[in-house]
């Protein structure tokens, strides 16, 4: 069981409170301006990647009372709790062990009594032998011919992950194997991604925890019926489709063969299952060989967060600075800009493992907590986001702490690109820092030769404040190892800060009411009858559809 304090109520809080009064009027630049050896002492260096910190509004001092909070609050023991399989997800009962599955040194992890790694391995080789037949060509369709398409049926947790990793490894991919992800309910998902597809050189894998998700039972029984047009016999169904799943009793009432199944665990978060079973589209699209380095990044990450001290640990520093904005500063909301086109869905696959973890009001004595907690993430690739939001974070009310991303080495060196790419990644951070003074917008004006009306007029708008914090990680090249750190990075800065907010990062009850209100409504809507049984404009606009339909 993970402790349970109030994390305003400790020492540390009000320290930082305090110096909170002295701090938030200084500009970073006074901050680099006192100190050559802020950027040394201030980023960290792991493996490929480059953390640099130093582009925030913190001094050591700051960071002293972070470090302090982190202790007091009881970080260390919640990290030994979550790594050995304590059974942390305390509302669901459940150990918390997605680190076991990359746990490459195989040492023995317990949960409920029970050493976890046999089984771990034997699903891991089972998804080596698989991913090799399909990709070679073994593994036949019902007509006898290679599989040439994998349709990964899921959502959320179950779709996220594996559609962010096989963009970012695109690179990687294997010849003559495409992946295609079928996620929302609405038909049109599933109907444009069978358009082009022939089903005797199709395998669906249908990806789903519970397998009892209703978008991904709709889409995976749609599925199975456009097969079935083509292949008209049920026997042809095991050539082509697979399950991913916790649930075996329901998977075998879907009609798929236990062979065909790839099993994960209860101890297994959705939004953390992208490393076990439900990777296995990962596995077929850029090898194992590939999948397993993934795997691996993310098992040096977890040592570094396991072992690193608290001062020299990227997980925790993050976390603590992303704090430090979200309750001391008031941000509400934190963006991640990847200057990557590869990792486009890698700002959508942190929205869900944040958001689903960290947007709780509850804290875990059971009481409503009294200060913010998960902030909203969001963000696109750079440059693209340069040309549509960044006005806002430049000169806008809100304070939007950002983290930057970027390769040094570019899987597509094309002429001046990656230089071009990267120096606006870098000039984004500095101008963020720097902003723009009157005195320089002035001078700037004179010499365009404007009138002094003009200047006067045209001033105030061009001033920039600076004093945005962004935090910037410069990684050698997107390989699986260095992703895998990446992915590993991010989901220890959110379980940090769950457990210094005091509140259950693994369990998502916030999604239950809509799916459960959905079912209630659906029965409503088979025929034209009106209905009244709602509030007055959930009836209004459910009479209005059956009236337009
Ligand atoms: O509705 C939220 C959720 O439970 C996520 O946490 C999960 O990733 C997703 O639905 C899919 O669930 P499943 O894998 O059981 O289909």
């Amino acid at each position: 069981m993970l402790n349970k304090i109030n994390p305003i109520k400790t020492k540390s809080w009000n320290s930082l409170a305090e110096h909170f009064k002295d701090i938030q009027h200084i500009h970073m630049k006074t901050l680099f301006a006192k100190d050559p050896d802020r950027f040394k002492k201030f980023s960290i260096r792991f493996n490929d990647i480059l953390v640099d910190y130093s582009k925030n509004i913190i001094t050591d001092e700051t960071l002293r009372h972070l470090i302090a909070l982190a202790r007091e609050t009881g970080l260390e023991d919640a990290i030994e709790k979550m790594f050995s399989g304590n059974a942390i997800n305390e509302t669901e009962n459940r150990a918390v062990l997605h680190t076991a599955l990359r746990n490459r040194e195989n040492t023995p992890i317990y949960a409920d009594g029970k050493n976890v790694m046999p089984q771990v391995n034997a699903v891991l080789k089972k998804m080596e032998a698989f991913s090799r037949n399909v990709i070679s060509g073994e593994w036949k369709g019902f007509s006898g011919r290679k599989i040439t398409d994998i349709v990964n049926i899921g959502i959320g947790g179950s779709d996220l992950g594996p559609v962010m990793v096989t963009e970012c490894l695109r690179p990687y991919a294997k010849k003559g194997l495409s992946v295609h992800f079928v996620s929302n309910i609405d038909g049109t998902h599933i109907v444009e991604t069978l358009k082009t597809l022939n089903p005797e050189t199709t395998l669906f894998m249908i990806a789903s925890k519970t397998f009892t998700t209703q978008e991904t039972m709709t889409n995976a029984f749609s599925a199975r019926e456009w097969f079935l047009q083509c292949a008209k016999d049920h026997a042809h169904v095991a050539r082509h489709f697979v399950a991913i799943s916790t649930n075996t009793e329901k998977v075998e009432a879907f009609g798929i063969h236990r062979d065909n199944m790839f099993v994960f665990w209860d101890w297994v978060g959705g939004r953390y299952s992208l490393w076990s079973a439900i990777g296995l589209s990962i596995a077929c699209f850029i090898g194992y060989e590939n999948f397993s380095e993934l795997l691996h990044g993310a098992f040096e990450m977890d040592n570094h967060f396991r072992t690193a001290p608290f001062e020299k640990n990227i997980p925790v520093i993050l976390a603590l600075i992303g704090i430090w904005y979200n309750n001391f500063f008031g941000a509400q909301t934190e963006a991640i800009l990847p200057y990557d086109q590869y990792m486009h869905r890698f700002p959508a696959y942190f929205q869900q493992g944040n958001m689903e973890s960290n947007g709780k009001s509850t804290d875990r004595s059971g009481d409503k907590v009294n200060y913010q907690t998960g902030p909203v993430i969001w963000g696109e690739p750079g440059t693209n986001g340069q040309h549509a939001f960044y006005q806002l974070i430049h000169q806008g009310t809100k304070l939007i702490p950002a983290d930057f991303l970027a390769p040094a080495i570019s899987h597509n060196p094309l002429g001046e690109h990656h230089n071009i790419l990267l120096s606006n990644f870098f000039a984004q951070t500095e101008a963020l820092l720097k902003g723009k003074t009157r005195d320089e917008v002035l001078e700037e004006l004179k010499k365009e030769c404007k009138s002094d009306n003009e200047i006067q007029r045209l001033a105030p708008h061009k001033v920039f404040e600076g004093n945005r914090p962004t935090n910037s990680i410069l990684f050698k090249k997107l390989t699986p190892t260095v992703l895998g750190s990446l992915i590993a990075l991010y989901e220890h800065k959110i379980f940090v800060q769950g457990v210094i907010w005091n509140i259950f990062s693994f369990d998502q009850w916030g999604v239950e009411l809509g799916k459960q209100l959905a079912k209630k409504i659906l029965p409503e809507l088979t025929d034209n009858k009106p209905i009244a049984t709602h509030d007055s404009s959930t009836n209004g606009l459910i009479n209005a559809y059956k009236e337009m339909r």
